[in-house]
């Protein structure tokens, strides 16, 4: 008989804290609970994240975070197999209050440590939606690779999944994250942080109203032929718009706000179609904060039906998000993620593992 495994899971890279139990299912793992204590309370006070005054707010959380994640998923500690915890990336001081607290948990209970990349988790946040198709029920043979976009307040990059735990990074960003770039755009038309979802609800008014607008933002490197991305000089583009013609009524943010989501949108947007005409995945996977965007979940719908029509039935592209609770930073990604770790024997013991800041995703 297959043995049981029960993972905790522990995410403490950025701003939330978060804990979650997973437990394997049949064939895939299923979710037990999956806690996220926010501190955007905390960050709107200073419009951003002040790493201090996250790494303090994690530590106060982590220990009631994991206690709440256990008895929501009725689990008593005994009954965990393996711990799972972010290694990176993200911000260093928030990384070690989860990674130290895991590693703690690890030496005490005499359990294996799973180290995840944070964006291994949040592409398996979304991935997890796919496994009808990879139990070969889709037109695409269910077969691998999944195309992944994953955006958010940290990162933005394009991978290419060839196989659980195998992962070839086409593209990131070469300044700030698309995330980041919403954020910022929103602080300087004094909309609050997070800026995300403000800056869209803005746009989605401007849109729905069929008003028109000459604003036309650069769209930078949509032409260059590799999967970078870069939106440090839209940010400077919004700037330069709000000087010279103000921004003080709430039309003029509503057209600022459009035409920044259509810019960002057509970026990510062009460049994960091209990827997908090269490398004919058998579905895309859209997660991170930003995943929760409904400009980008549409302009990337229509574009791959699209698509669709357009390729062999064999080459035609699934869609994936992120289930509800999953696109912003969470541990049940994480426990996802390591559920095939796990299940490969790829494991450690607490001595031996290292959080690492700027954690590349090479076959992690
Ligand atoms: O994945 P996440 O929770 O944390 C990081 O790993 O960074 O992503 C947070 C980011 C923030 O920049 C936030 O503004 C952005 O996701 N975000 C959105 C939306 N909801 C959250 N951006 C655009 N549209 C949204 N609806
Ligand atoms: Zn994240």
């Amino acid at each position: 008989m297959k043995k049981k495994i029960t993972i905790l899971a522990i995410e403490t890279s950025c701003d939330e804290t978060a804990a979650a139990v997973i437990k394997s299912g049949d064939k895939w793992p299923e979710i037990l609970s999956n806690i996220v204590s926010s501190q955007v309370d905390l960050h709107a006070k200073t419009g951003g994240v002040v790493p201090e005054v996250a790494s303090r707010a994690h530590m106060e959380s982590v220990i009631p975070v994991i206690e709440e994640a256990l008895s929501t998923a009725k689990t008593k500690i005994d009954d965990i197999t393996h711990i799972a915890v972010t290694a990176g990336p993200g911000l260093i001081g928030s990384l070690l209050v989860g990674f130290n607290a895991a590693k703690a948990l690890s030496y005490s209970r005499n359990l294996p440590l799973v180290p995840i990349n944070h964006i291994e988790g949040h592409i398996y946040s979304a991935a997890v939606n796919a496994k009808q198709e990879l139990e070969n029920k889709s037109p695409n043979d269910g077969k691998f690779p999944i195309l992944a976009l994953t955006v958010s307040g940290g990162h933005s990059s394009l991978t290419l999944v060839e196989d659980h735990q195998k992962y070839r990074t086409l593209g990131e960003t070469i300044d700030d994250a698309a995330g980041e770039a919403f954020d910022k755009v929103a602080k300087l038309l004094d909309l609050g942080y997070p800026g995300g979802p403000e800056v869209s609800k803005l746009a989605a008014n401007f849109r729905q109203s069929a008003r028109k607008t000459k604003i036309e933002f650069p769209r930078p490197l949509i032409k260059k032929p590799n999967y970078n991305f870069s939106f440090s000089g839209l940010k400077t583009a919004v700037l330069t718009e709000v000087k010279k013609n103000s921004a003080d009524s709430v039309a003029r943010k509503e057209e600022i706000c459009f035409a920044f989501e259509e810019a960002v949108v057509d970026v990510l947007a062009t460049k994960t179609l091209r990827a997908a005409r090269k490398y004919r995945p058998m579905g895309l996977v859209l997660a991170g904060g930003v995943a929760a965007n409904r400009c980008l979940q549409e302009g990337l719908k229509y574009r791959i039906e699209k698509y669709n029509s357009e390729v062999e039935e064999k080459y035609r592209m699934n869609f994936y998000l992120p289930g509800p609770g999953m696109s912003g930073d969470n541990a049940a990604m994480i426990g996802l993620a390591a559920y095939w770790h796990v299940l490969d024997g790829d494991i450690k013991k607490n001595f031996e593992v290292k959080v690492d800041s700027n954690l590349s995703l090479v076959n992690s």
